[in-house]
């Protein structure tokens, strides 16, 4: 008989994101007359940039016309989206990748998941705490994470780094050593970043050690201060201990479309063995690219046009993350982040757990957030809101929290 992978049966409840949707559609539909305003998931609500829209336009004609068809995409993806990828978002910021070592994918968040496949069950991971929950998730379906503790709401055999206001949310050289450390800078769910010299400690860290980081980079472009990094191979040594992570969903709005791409370095090499060469029999096993239309949609985001339509969506975001912050500070709120990132990590007033203020918010705002605990046990007492909601909506949505 047929045995199912037991480790699925480990998770607690479902995946936090499809938990928050269940409770807002069953409140949708016991107060249908309810206006309900989402600042839960991190989704985009602007449409894609002009620029993108018709760089689609053209590739979908291409498809309909025999000389311009395009069956299956390159292993690693095409080419002209690899170039101006390493172009733009590496050689012009002087950190050096090929683009021999740029994976195109349907997103980041696959790319987290999967990548687990080409690692050893026996790695012991490290993750901040609180933490995108896909990470940890998705090794506790690999086997990796041990037995889930319900009292510590804790996995047993996971490294948990509290990121908390004491250490400004930066996580701190955990006292066991790791094999695999999750890095997300600037970070969801806190909006909090870290330094490039700090970012540097993790890079020397990793190389003493021998461990490898998984770097998750989606929201660089919501960096707005000088001395932080967009990608972790801007640190000297990143190159032997790092793979990046990169998503097109926050930058440009693809959230709907799909598109990202991982970087592996030829130079990272697990005792002799190159990971690069692993990734890419993964992805040529398992994966068959993103669609042209999309990959020619991510090379117009890379364009003059591009880049400026996609830079003012960053800044309307950015707008939203100010007005959220500021308008909760002079309500009396504690919040931080929302300055390089798109996420407001609140304190939960009252010494309310993040639930409690969920339901509050919902029932009394109709607000829609996520609860800090759902990230992690060091989640617990805050509450997180996204910018990424229309601006006439975060308006409304904060005066109605004001109002609670
Ligand atoms: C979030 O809300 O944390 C993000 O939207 C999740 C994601 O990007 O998958």
């Amino acid at each position: 008989m047929y045995k199912i992978n037991e480790n699925y049966l480990k998770l607690p409840g479902s995946y936090l994101f499809s938990t928050i949707g269940k409770k807002v559609r069953a409140y949708k539909e016991a107060n249908p007359d309810k206006d309900v305003i989402s600042l839960g998931i991190g989704d985009v609500t602007q449409p894609l940039a002009p620029a993108v829209i018709n760089a689609m336009h053209k590739a979908v004609d291409e498809m309909g016309k025999k000389e311009t068809f395009k069956g299956y995409a390159p292993d690693l993806g095409y080419e002209f989206l690899r170039k101006a990828i390493v172009l733009n978002d590496y050689k012009n910021r002087n950190a050096f990748v090929e683009t021999d070592e740029i994976f195109i994918s349907d997103g980041a968040k696959s790319d987290s998941g999967n990548i687990g496949d080409i690692f050893s069950k026996d790695n012991k991971i490290a993750v901040c705490d609180p933490v995108y929950p896909v990470y940890v998730d998705t090794n506790a379906m690999a086997g990796r994470t041990g037995d889930y503790l319900e009292d510590k709401q804790k996995w047993s055999n996971v490294i948990y780094m509290p990121c908390v206001k004491e250490n400004n949310f930066a996580p701190e050289i955990p006292e066991e050593t790791p094999d695999i450390i999750y890095l997300c800078f600037p970070n969801n769910p806190t909006g909090s970043t870290i330094t490039k010299d700090e970012l540097q400690k993790w890079v020397d860290y990793a190389n003493e050690n021998g461990a490898v980081i998984i770097y998750d980079a989606a929201y660089e472009a919501y960096i707005s201060e000088d001395n932080i990094a967009h990608s972790i191979y801007e640190c000297e040594g990143a190159r032997t201990c790092a793979i990046e992570l990169r998503s097109f969903s926050k930058n440009a709005g693809f959230t709907g479309t799909r598109l990202g791409f991982t970087v592996v370095p030829k130079d990272l090499k697990c005792e002799g063995v190159s990971l690069n060469s692993l990734w890419a029999r993964r992805q040529g096993t398992k994966f068959n690219g993103a669609p042209y239309i999309i990959q020619r949609a991510g090379e117009a985001v890379y364009s003059e046009e591009g880049k400026r339509e996609t830079r003012e969506q960053v800044a309307y975001y950015m707008n939203n993350a100010r007005v959220i912050r500021e308008e909760l500070k002079s309500a009396g709120y504690t919040v931080f982040g929302g300055v390089n990132a798109p996420y407001i990590w609140l304190k939960t007033p009252d010494n309310m757990t993040s639930w409690e203020f969920f339901d509050v918010m919902l029932n009394r705002a109709n607000v829609v957030g996520t609860p800090g605990s759902g990230f992690g046990p060091s989640g617990e007492g805050y509450f997180r809101l996204t910018a990424f909601g229309e601006y006439e909506n975060t308006i409304k949505a904060i005066e109605r929290i004001k109002n609670i």
